[in-house]
């Protein structure tokens, strides 16, 4: 469930919410295709494609209406903020990772990194650290991202 969030940024929403009704049956999807509880993200497009719909809401859907992992796992993880930073372009910035098709990284959907006031956030883990990046552009995606993983 999307929690609570006690600060929002100043400027207004740009995007709606995923009607949780409509995540609950995305997450029973995803179980079918899942393999001990991880839904490999190829798959997760494949499905996506299929059914006509952003992968970016079946990435969501995986943090807010099951409890399964992304995979395969990789040595960097982006974890992509889907809570109340889906009405601020959170699942834009998924779609456009999901485009990358690159190895190297792996998307962990969260419902919150407490950088609500600069939706929409994520965070970017690996041998490096820690980097946040908020709020979160394509570009500012691609730059860290060609700079961690070397694709
Ligand atoms: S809702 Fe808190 S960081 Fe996105």
């Amino acid at each position: 469930m999307v929690e609570p969030v006690s600060k929002l940024p100043t400027r207004s929403p740009t995007h709606e919410d995923v009607p949780i009704g409509r995540l609950s049956s995305m997450g029973l999807e995803l179980e079918e295709i899942a393999s001990d509880d991880v839904v490999d993200i190829v798959a997760l497009a494949e499905l996506a494609e299929d059914r006509g719909r952003p992968a970016s809401h079946y990435i969501a859907a995986v943090s807010l209406a099951t409890e399964l992992l992304i995979g395969p796992p990789a040595p960097v993880a982006v974890r992509v903020c889907v809570g109340v930073c889906q009405r601020y372009g959170a699942l834009d910035n998924l779609d456009h990772l999901v485009a990358r098709k690159s190895k190297g990284f792996v998307i962990v959907p969260v419902s919150c990194l407490d950088q609500c006031d600069k939706a929409p956030a994520c965070e970017i883990d690996g041998a490096h650290g820690k980097l946040v990046i908020a709020p979160t552009t394509a570009a500012s995606l691609d730059e860290a991202l060609d700079e961690l993983t070397g694709s």
